[in-house]
């Protein structure tokens, strides 16, 4: 197991500890929400009784459901807690970017549907400013073209993302994804509108404003918590 995976699994085991019988759950995606989901079912063997846990993804349900948790679809009530991973987190600010797992619109209504957001990273999520790697938009296929060219024109440069087989990537509700490269985002929240002006994008990888608490596993073995 690498430095990394260590991190990911002392956080997710930070996190699965801060479960309580009856909460209704949000499971994220990637594969630190994949190790929390793994001590959700460890802990149920040892007595824990969730209400049940509302998948981010295909792949977290299958997981799930192989281990044995119980499964629930969103409706009118809110979410207890969702716990989902990140794959950047700006220092300060709190603001998210997220979905190179190509989970980012589930992830999205699970994460506002919940009465709290904890995600779990590693202390190479950390930022100064969004931007260091690629944000992913998940856009409709009708039209991709000219869409391209609308994120190419906000000065982004976007590349469709392709699946291993050599073919388009398809999320989980069958949309495309542009993973595009922004250079350091200085108006997170300018560029998210513009973004969803656009009326061929379903949604961006951008989590604003949604106040999430952060556990952070470090190098020497520590899980920090970072609250909003
Ligand atoms: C999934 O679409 C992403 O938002 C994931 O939460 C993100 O990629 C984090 O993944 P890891 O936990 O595997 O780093």
């Amino acid at each position: 197991m690498t430095g990394q995976d260590q991190q990911k699994r002392r956080v997710a085991e930070a996190a699965a500890a801060l479960v309580e019988s009856g909460m209704l759950l949000g499971l994220g995606s990637g594969s630190t929400a994949e190790m929390v989901v793994e001590m959700l079912a460890a802990r149920q063997a040892a007595g824990l009784r969730i209400a049940g846990g509302v998948p981010t993804s295909e792949r977290t349900a299958a997981l799930a459901r192989r281990l044995g948790l119980p499964l629930a679809e969103l409706d009118e009530r809110p979410l207890d807690l969702a716990i989902d991973g990140a794959d950047e987190v700006e220092q300060g600010s709190f603001a998210l970017l997220k979905g190179r797992g190509g989970a980012l619109l589930r992830e999205k209504v699970v994460a506002t549907a919940s009465r709290r957001l904890l995600i779990v990273v590693d202390e190479g999520k950390l930022v100064p400013c969004l931007g260091r790697g690629v944000l992913p938009v998940e856009l409709v296929e009708f039209g991709r073209r000219a869409t391209l060219a609308r994120l190419a024109a906000l000065g982004l440069t976007p590349t469709l993302r392709q699946g291993a087989d050599g073919t388009p990537f398809r999320s989980d509700g069958g949309h495309l994804i542009a993973d595009c490269a922004t250079g350091p985002i200085a108006d997170a929240m300018a560029l998210d509108r513009a973004l969803h002006a656009i009326p061929g994008v379903v949604e961006t990888g951008l989590f604003l404003g949604l106040a999430p608490q952060v556990l952070v596993g470090t190098a020497d073995g520590q899980v920090l918590t970072l609250d909003s």
